[in-house]
C-alpha cells in the first residue's frame, strides 16, 4: 500500500498481529511502536514504566512517532496509549491513514490476560476494569480514526483485506 497505516486500539486488540500480516500480504515496512522503543531505551517497557515512570514513557512514544513521518509504505503498530495525546493523533493524520481495531473487553481478556508485560494492566487483568479503560480510551480511539474495524471473531486476513478495500488507490 502506498499510504502509511497507523494501527491503533486497545492493549490486545490484535494490532501486532494485523500489522504482520499487512507487512507480509503487501510488502509492507513495520515499526512495532513498543518493540523499537525498547531497543532505543535497551528496558523492556515494564522496566521503563518502572524507573521513570509513564509520563516519561509517553515521551519517548511522542518522540518516536514524530521521527516516523518521513517513512513510506509504513504500518506502525501503535501502543494502546498513543492516541489519548492530540499530538500524537495530529502526526499520525498527518502522515497515513489511521485505523482503529475494536474488540470486545472479555476478548482482550482471553487473548491477554496470561501476559504480564503491560504495567497498567498489572493486578488489574479482569473484564471489568479493562471495561472501563476502554470507554475512556474509545473517544479518542474514535476522534483519531479515518476508519473502525472490528477485530471479534475474524481472521487477520479478512481485516487486511478490509483495510485494504478502504485505502488502496
Ligand atoms: C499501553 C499499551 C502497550 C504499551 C504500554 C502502554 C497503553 O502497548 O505501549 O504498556 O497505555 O495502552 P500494546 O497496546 O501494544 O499492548
Amino acid at each position: 500500500m502506498k499510504t502509511n497505516i497507523f494501527l491503533i486500539g486497545f492493549m490486545g486488540s490484535g494490532k501486532s498481529t494485523i500489522a504482520r500480516t499487512l507487512k507480509d500480504k503487501y510488502h509492507m515496512r513495520l515499526v512495532e511502536m513498543d518493540e523499537e522503543i525498547e531497543k532505543r531505551e535497551k528496558k523492556k517497557i515494564s522496566q521503563i514504566f518502572a524507573d521513570s515512570g509513564e509520563a516519561y514513557f509517553r515521551e519517548l512514544e511522542t518522540e518516536l512517532l514524530t521521527a516516523l513521518s518521513q517513512q513510506e509504505n509504513t504500518v506502525v503498530s501503535c501502543g494502546g496509549g498513543v492516541p489519548m495525546r492530540e499530538q500524537n493523533t495530529a502526526v499520525m493524520r498527518r502522515n497515513g491513514k489511521v485505523v482503529y481495531l475494536s474488540t470486545r473487553p472479555e476478548t482482550v481478556f482471553e487473548r491477554i490476560h496470561e501476559q504480564h508485560h503491560r504495567p497498567l494492566l498489572e493486578g488489574n487483568m479482569n473484564v471489568a476494569y479493562i471495561s472501563g479503560l476502554m470507554k475512556e480510551r474509545m473517544p479518542y480511539y474514535l476522534a483519531a480514526a479515518d476508519i473502525t474495524v472490528g477485530t471479534d471473531g475474524r481472521s487477520a486476513d479478512e481485516i487486511c483485506e478490509e483495510i485494504k478495500r478502504n485505502f488502496d488507490e
